[in-house]
C-alpha cells in the first residue's frame, strides 16, 4: 500500500456500548478495547507506520464512576507491567502524554520505567494519552515557558517544544470509532492539518480489516496544507 501515514491517532470510542450490547460490565468493554488496540499496534508496525497515538484516558474521564476508573487504571497497570517485562525482546517504543498529576505513584513510576527502557527502540512508537486534555496540555506548555522565564519571541516552534508531544511529528490521520463526529479535546494543536476518518464500528470491533479500509480512504486524499496544488 502506498501513501501510508507516518502517524495515526485513535479515539477509541464505543467500549461502553460494546459491553452493554453484550450485557457485560463496562470494564469488559475496556478490556476488549485494549486487546483491539494491541492488534492494531502490531499490524501498524508491520505496515511501517511509525507512530500510533491512543486516547486512553482523558482529563474529563475522572467524572466516570469510581469502579470504571479503577478498571481502566488496572488495565493500564497490567499493560505497563507486561510491556516492561517484554521490553528486552520487543522493539516498540512507548511514550506517554498527559498530566502526571492525578495518576497514582505506582503508574507514574511504571510509565517512567517503560519510557526509559524503550527510548532507543527503533520500530513503531506507541503514544498513550493518559490523563490527557488538549487544552490542559497547551496551558501547561505556556506555564512552563513563563516559569522558565524565556525571553524570546513566542513562536509556534517554541510552543511545540513545551508540548507533551515535543519530538513527535503531528498525526497525519485521526480515526474515531463509534459514530461520534468530534475530537473531544484530543490533540487540538497537533491535529490542525490531519485528515479525519469516522466509522460507526465500536472500538472493540475495529479490526485490521477496518484499519485497511480507513488507510485506503487516507491514500485517496490530497493533502494541501493550505496551499493550492
Ligand atoms: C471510550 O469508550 C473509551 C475510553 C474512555 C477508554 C479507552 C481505554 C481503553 C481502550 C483501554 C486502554 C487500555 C490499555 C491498557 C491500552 P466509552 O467508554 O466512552 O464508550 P461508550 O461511548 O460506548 O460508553
Amino acid at each position: 500500500m502506498k501513501d501510508i501515514p507516518k502517524h495515526v491517532a485513535f479515539i477509541m470510542d464505543g467500549n461502553g456500548r460494546w459491553a452493554k450490547a453484550r450485557k457485560l460490565p463496562r470494564n469488559a468493554g475496556h478490556k476488549a478495547g485494549s486487546e483491539a488496540l494491541q492488534n492494531i499496534v502490531e499490524y501498524a508496525n508491520t505496515l511501517g507506520i511509525e507512530y500510533v497515538t491512543a486516547y486512553t484516558f482523558s482529563t474529563e474521564n475522572w467524572n466516570r464512576p469510581k469502579e470504571e476508573i479503577e478498571g481502566i487504571m488496572s488495565l493500564l497497570e497490567n499493560y505497563l507491567d507486561d510491556a516492561i517485562k517484554k521490553s528486552k525482546r520487543r522493539d516498540l517504543r512507548v511514550k506517554v502524554i498527559g498530566k502526571k498529576e492525578g495518576l497514582s505513584n505506582s503508574i507514574i513510576t511504571k510509565i517512567e520505567k517503560l519510557e526509559k527502557l524503550t527510548k532507543d527502540k527503533k520500530s513503531l512508537c506507541v503514544v498513550f494519552a493518559i490523563n490527557y486534555g488538549g487544552r490542559d496540555e497547551i496551558v501547561r506548555a505556556i506555564s512552563k515557558i513563563i516559569e522558565e522565564d524565556i525571553n524570546t519571541e513566542i513562536t509556534e516552534d517554541l510552543l511545540e517544544q513545551f508540548l507533551d508531544t515535543n519530538g513527535i511529528p503531528d498525526p497525519d490521520f485521526l480515526i474515531r470509532t463509534s459514530g461520534e463526529l468530534r475530537t473531544s479535546n484530543f490533540l487540538p494543536w497537533q491535529l490542525a492539518y490531519s485528515e479525519f476518518y469516522f466509522t460507526d464500528k465500536l472500538w472493540p470491533d475495529f479490526t485490521t480489516a477496518d484499519f485497511d479500509i480507513a488507510l485506503l480512504d487516507y491514500a485517496k486524499r490530497k493533502r494541501r496544507f493550505g496551499k493550492t496544488v
